[in-house]
């Protein structure tokens, strides 16, 4: 009896994980592998959004794009090869991603605290997106990890499966639904849009001919900045997507709600007509602390779309290329 019970014990306990292609993510991944790995991460990250804020939201942008296409498995940090296309140039991301740079120095940072490569890129994504909520004043949250790395991208995925800011909500809400995330989630993880900042092309539209769902003086004062003929040198000129673009408070919300929504997507979450969804920024505008702590709970689920587990893909040597085989 006792033999039997320990016999299938070791096989459950050893042999089965380590054969197992599906594993679940677990926020203890690392502790004995390397054990330095989250702190390493969370000072780097903290070093640079301290210095320059935007950061912290061009990190939390990238794990977004990184899990819509093919799952959250690092494939939006591949550069173009002679063998594949990468996600880098697809319409959402082509000269609009940034924090490339940070996530290569974190992970050769990791490569030698970890006294090898064993911390994967798209869990450096999950972790410095959490980090980065964190130093600018977010509700910190347990990240899951455990996620591998692909060895391919999907270019065609990234253009297909991330809204474009031009979208009605009945996209937005069949993209995200597509991943099993709920209105909620998607009013919740609009809710980034309170870090970071938005080019005049992708503003323009909005705010020369949507007169009749935002306020005429943030139009206004918008139009000085962002002149209306496209392809001048305004094109990339950068406007906060809220009052406080380096502070993750309700701000973005109470902007919905004044008809201040920076994108047109921002703005079809809250059209005033006492929908599920507007009430759910009016509760998110009113109520900072529910929103901090349902952004957490929401980019767990963002964070949990399709990983790769156990043997499957790769733990990339560098973040920019899968590994020579
Ligand atoms: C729901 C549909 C969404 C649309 C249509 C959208 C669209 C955009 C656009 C157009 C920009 C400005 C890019 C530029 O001008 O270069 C932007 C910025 C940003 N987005 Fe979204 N987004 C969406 C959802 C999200 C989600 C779910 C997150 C994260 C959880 C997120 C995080 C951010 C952040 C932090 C920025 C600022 C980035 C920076 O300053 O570098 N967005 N988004
Ligand atoms: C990406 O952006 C660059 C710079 O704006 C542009 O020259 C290039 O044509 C774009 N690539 C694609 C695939 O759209
Ligand atoms: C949303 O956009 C889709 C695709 O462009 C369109 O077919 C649909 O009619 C729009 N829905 C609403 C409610 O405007
Ligand atoms: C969504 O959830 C359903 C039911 O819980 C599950 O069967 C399905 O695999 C999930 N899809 C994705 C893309 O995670
Ligand atoms: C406003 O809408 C018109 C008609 O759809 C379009 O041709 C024009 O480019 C838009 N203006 C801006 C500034 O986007």
């Amino acid at each position: 009896m006792l033999f039997w019970t320990l016999y299938f014990t070791l096989i459950t306990a050893i042999i089965l994980p380590a054969t197992q292609a599906h594993r679940k993510l677990t926020p203890d991944y690392y502790d004995d592998m390397c054990p330095q790995a989250l702190p390493t991460i969370r000072v780097m990250v903290e070093t640079v959004v301290g210095i320059q804020p935007r950061m912290g939201a061009s990190l939390v942008r990238l794990h977004f794009h990184d899990c819509f296409a093919k799952g959250c498995d690092g494939s939006v940090l591949l550069d173009d090869s002679p063998t594949m296309v990468g996600e880098k140039t697809a319409a959402p991301n082509n000269n609009s991603l940034r924090g490339f740079e940070l996530v290569d120095e974190i992970k050769a940072t990791l490569n030698v605290a970890c006294f090898g490569n064993v911390v994967s890129c798209a869990d450096i994504l999950a972790i410095a997106a959490r980090d980065s909520v964190v130093a600018l004043g977010g509700s910190s949250y347990e990240v899951l990890l455990g996620r591998r790395d692909s060895t391919c991208a999907s270019k065609a995925e990234a253009n297909s499966n991330i809204p474009s800011p031009f979208s009605n909500l009945t996209e937005m809400l069949s993209k995200f639904q597509a991943h099993n995330l709920s209105a909620e989630d998607l009013v919740l993880l609009s809710g980034a849009h309170t870090l970071g900042f938005a080019k005049c092309k992708t503003l323009r539209n909005r705010i020369y001919n949507e007169t009749s769902t935002i306020d005429p003086d943030f139009a206004r004062s918008l139009k000085a900045k962002c002149h209306r003929a496209a392809g001048g040198s305004d094109d990339e000129e950068l406007s906060p997507l809220d009052e406080t673009p380096a502070a993750f408070d309700a701000g973005y919300y109470q902007m919905l709600t004044q008809r201040k929504g920076m994108l047109h997507t921002d703005q079809e979450l809250f059209k005033g007509d006492g929908s599920e969804i507007d009430r759910l920024v009016k509760r998110y505008a009113e109520d900072a602390g529910a929103f901090k702590e349902g952004f957490g709970e929401a980019m767990v689920r963002l964070g949990s779309i399709k990983p790769l587990t156990g043997r499957e893909g790769e733990v990339r040597e560098n973040c920019r290329v899968v590994n020579r085989r």
